[in-house]
């Protein structure tokens, strides 16, 4: 039956890259209000394709963007799986540096490896439809699923995830399974898959200095009015020692050393530090001094800057002192570091450095902690045993740097354990302009979820 399932998916990919294009053309950024109508359209456009395989699918209002859930009773044995990716994406800024329009996807060919080229192509529209591809042939070959499977498609996953918590809070009984399949992280290169195990979290904090009532002329007042830019610089300045620690006081609390066990796994890789920045242009690491590259992306809290506001940023020249200046900061969360603690020690921090005759104003953008997931467990064993037969290699164990809110909050409000399997590159700029997703990896992802399916019904 499996051989036949594969043949079938092999046989449709023209057909599912159809499917994947159409949701790559709603523009779904999560992020920005404007877009909130494109957000609701990816919803629709999600629950109608599941509809149209036989499962019990709706969209679901929250409070910010709605969830699309959908439930297949059909399968009478093996155990309950709650698949889980996110159908939102990132702005596409800068607009300029994109080769084609970000919402007018392509098939691209790089020297023989076609790629899929799209905003959300790789994080995480493609992702998701290697999922619902796999459950298709499935569905089309056998009449059913191999295992029960229920899905939750998230569209605030890169916005912080705010209803996700009250969401699955609320409707326990209906998502509770035995475990959760998320799609939403990378391999280990192009040949060799993954399973991660690790997570950083993160805070995210956005402030606001305030000072003069007005916009100023920096001839007449500059001098003796307060500059918010200056302000801002010297905060944000002030967060790393010469060492590249972080120094707000208590940050490194409940960091801990990586485990032996995981740093074992860790030396087996063969990681390539200088390949890794190569290949986005750098060369020297610049995080804390004496960590492996490793270290410094998987196991150790960092402190980033994403974004800075303030004063004249157009073309050409404007004399001026802003009133105001802001900056988006990020926190990235391992071992048991306390993300409230964390924004508290932040904003105690700022407050600390704002001046006379300036206030300061914060908002929080969305908060979840680093995590290590067991890499033990039956599900576990039967995932890797399927992702080796179509990968022809041993599935590597990896931790990663990025965040993906659901595992904390899975555990935490269904006690649910999560797979984590995704079939991402390094090199899909996501976030970034041009992202993109290899052929390969969708169709490598559509076969590894066919035999992940096929495998857990054991
Ligand atoms: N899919 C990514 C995270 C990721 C990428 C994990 C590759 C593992 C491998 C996810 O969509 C993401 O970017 N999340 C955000 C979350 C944030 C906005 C709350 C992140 O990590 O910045
Ligand atoms: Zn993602």
């Amino acid at each position: 039956m499996l051989e036949a399932v594969l043949k079938t998916i092999d046989d449709g990919l023209p057909g599912s890259l159809d499917r994947l294009f159409g949701l790559l053309r709603i523009e779904s950024i999560s992020t920005d209000p404007a877009f909130a109508p494109r957000v609701r359209a990816a919803a629709d456009w999600l629950a109608k394709e599941l509809v149209g395989l036989g499962l019990e699918a709706s969209v679901r209002p929250t409070r910010g963007h709605p969830m699309v859930v959908a439930h297949d009773r059909n399968a009478d044995h093996g155990p309950h799986v709650l698949f889980y990716a996110h159908y939102d994406v990132q702005p596409v800024d800068p607009l300029g540096e994109w080769a084609s329009p970000p919402f007018e996807p392509r098939l691209v060919d790089a020297g023989g490896r076609e790629r899929i080229v799209a905003r959300g192509a790789s994080d995480d529209k493609g992702q998701l439809m290697t999922f619902v591809e796999a459950c298709r042939a499935w569905i089309k070959v056998a009449g059913k699923l191999p295992v029960r499977v229920s899905m939750i498609l998230e569209g605030e996953e890169e916005s912080g995830s705010a209803s996700l918590m009250p969401f699955l809070a609320a409707n326990r009984e209906e998502l509770r399974a035995d475990v959760a399949l998320v799609c939403d992280t990378a391999m280990w290169n192009p040949s060799r898959p993954a399973v991660t195990i690790m997570l950083r979290g993160l805070v995210g904090e956005e402030f606001t200095v305030i000072a003069a009532d007005r916009d100023l002329h920096s001839g007449l007042f500059g001098g003796a009015a307060r500059n918010p830019n200056h302000v801002v610089a010297a905060i944000i300045a002030g967060l790393h020692d010469a060492e590249g620690r972080v120094t707000l006081p208590g940050f490194y609390d409940g960091v801990g050393e990586t485990p032996d066990g995981i740093r074992a796994i860790w030396d087996s890789l063969g990681f390539d530090a200088a390949g890794f920045l190569g290949g986005v242009g750098l060369e020297v690491p610049a995080g804390e001094a004496g960590r492996s590259v490793l270290e410094q992306i998987w196991s150790r809290p960092t402190a980033e800057v994403n974004g800075m506001i303030g004063g004249y940023t157009g073309d050409g020249f404007k004399t001026v002192i802003p009133s105001r200046a802001s900056a988006k900061v990020s926190f990235r969360l391992v071992g048991d570091q306390d993300p409230a603690r964390i924004r508290d020690a932040f904003r105690a921090y700022v407050r600390e450095r704002v001046p006379v005759d300036c206030r300061v104003e914060f908002k929080a953008h969305g908060a979840s902690p680093g995590l290590r997931l067991p890499y033990d467990g039956v599900y576990l064993e039967r995932a890797r045993n399927a992702l080796r037969d179509e990968w022809g290699v041993e599935p590597a164990l990896v931790g990663s740097g990025g965040s993906i809110p659901v595992v904390g909050v899975l555990k935490q409000a269904l006690g649910m354990d999560s797979l984590m399997i995704g079939f991402a590159l390094d090199d899909d700029r996501i976030h970034s302009p041009n992202e993109k997703y290899d052929v390969a990896s969708f169709r490598g992802g559509i076969r590894s979820w066919a035999r992940v399916l096929a495998a857990l019904a054991e």
